[in-house]
């Protein structure tokens, strides 16, 4: 992903998001600035932490001054990257764009300045969300996109043509999983789920999704396209949506899959996972192949990457979705000095070896490489065994497959545990 282009800066200072603010001065000053509304969005973010069934974006989208001070504080990093990928993804300038979710219209309105011969709509449950968008769009001039109050759901239902070239959602996935009748409903807090297994189990969530990716099909023009940015906080999440994606008939293209990376005001980094999708479903995915090339895409091995736990959970992802895992050897490293546990395994299938870490805080590391190049991450894998080795005891289960070893010429290294 390249850096912000200068047509985002411009548009940013058009829409008037500005740069972010220190966050003791921007929450000091949001109940100065904003009166009660201010101190209700203070409020609606608190009882949100409590677990309170309250939508803060219909709060602070009362007014288009407070929304946008907000869009600044928290929302502008991650927005600035998806548009930069919008600005710059090689499609044919859509004719018709819906924008799922809009929320204040801030990306609705983007992608109407940047094409201004396609029709943009946005939709959203919010009916403050709608009318904060539609002022936006008044306050830009913008004559070619619109926004229209309602459920998805809904709307679907309601256009019953096929001829939208882009569907959009940003950040909205999240709350179809969760959608009882089609309102913002956080009775079924995302940490309900802590496994890939647990998300399975849960047969509603399966049927909204199914059910909102029909419609998106159903509305999407022949050669149309869906780009979900959407966030997938929960273990395993990402397969989850891909094995939905495809069950409504909706094709993956990997190669131009991205990460869009959000810092928020904390300077914790959270990745949003954009799949790019097609009509048309592809013949077999997710296959070894499509993992490879989605982990090459989205860098996932980068060490550094390694410690953000939604990077981690994109991992574990992927090492579930990899179905013909032949373990060559496994490591349970146990840190002397106390601090966890961290289980390595080394792996390979036909086509592919890998290293799979996991620690007792929650790290999660998935290297994998063609097979041609194994040797240098066995290499790699056993040398981080032995030099661990000074500071945990060891227990190791060699006992396993090691024809990828053998194919390779290489030896099972067992370490002085
Ligand atoms: C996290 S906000 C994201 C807003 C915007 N897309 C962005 O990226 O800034 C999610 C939005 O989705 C809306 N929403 C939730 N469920 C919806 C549904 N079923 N149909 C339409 N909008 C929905 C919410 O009201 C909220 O404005």
């Amino acid at each position: 992903m390249s850096s912000i282009s200068k047509n985002v800066i411009r548009f940013f200072k058009l829409a008037g998001i500005n740069k972010r603010k220190d966050v003791e001065f921007f929450w000091k000053n949001i109940e100065k600035q904003f009166g009660n509304l201010g101190r209700s969005f203070r409020e609606a973010i608190a009882a949100r932490s409590d677990g309170q069934a309250v939508n803060p974006y219909e709060v602070r989208d009362a007014s288009l001054e407070l929304s946008l001070a907000v869009y600044s504080q928290y929302e502008a990093d991650f927005a600035s990257g998806l548009m930069s990928w919008i600005e710059e993804v090689e499609i044919e300038v859509p004719k018709r764009v819906l924008d799922i979710g809009c929320g204040n219209g801030v990306i609705a309105c983007f992608m109407a300045n940047l094409w201004p011969d396609t029709h943009v709509t946005g939709i959203d449950t919010s009916l403050n969300s709608i009318r904060c968008a539609e002022e936006l769009a008044r306050k830009l001039k913008l004559g070619n996109v619109k926004f229209e109050f309602g459920n998805a759901k809904d709307y679907f239902a309601k256009y019953n043509q096929s001829d939208i070239d882009m569907v959009l959602t940003s950040k909205v996935l999240q709350e179809v999983f969760t959608e009882e009748v089609g309102g913002f409903d956080l009775a079924c807090p995302e940490d309900a789920f802590d496994t890939y297994e647990e998300i399975e189990r849960l047969p509603e969530l399966s049927a909204n999704l199914i059910e909102f990716l029909n419609g998106v099909k159903a509305v999407l023009s022949d050669n149309g396209k869906y780009i979900s940015v959407d966030r997938c906080g929960i273990p395993a999440a990402y397969v989850f949506l891909c094995r939905h994606f495809k069950e409504a008939g909706l094709g993956l293209i990997p190669a131009r899959c991205e990460k869009i990376v959000g810092e928020d005001v904390g300077g914790y980094k959270e990745s949003f996972p954009l799949s790019f999708l097609k009509k048309t479903p592809l013949a077999a995915e997710p296959s070894t192949e499509i993992i490879i090339s989605l982990h090459k895409k989205m860098l996932l091995s980068e060490k550094l990457e390694c410690i953000n736990p939604v990077d981690g959970f994109v991992a574990e992802a992927l090492y579930l979705a990899i179905g013909d895992k032949r373990p060559v050897h496994e490591a349970e490293l146990i840190y002397r000095n106390g601090s966890g546990i961290m289980k390595m395994h080394l792996f390979h299938s036909e086509i592919l070896a890998g290293v799979y870490k996991t620690t007792s805080r929650g790290m999660r590391q998935l290297e994998i490489v063609p097979l041609a190049e194994a040797s240098a991450v066995v290499d790699a894998y056993f040398n981080e065994i032995s030099k661990l080795s000074e500071y945990c005891d060891i227990n190791e289960n060699v006992s396993l497959d090691s024809s990828l070893l053998n194919q390779l010429g290489l030896e099972v290294v067992q370490s002085k545990a």
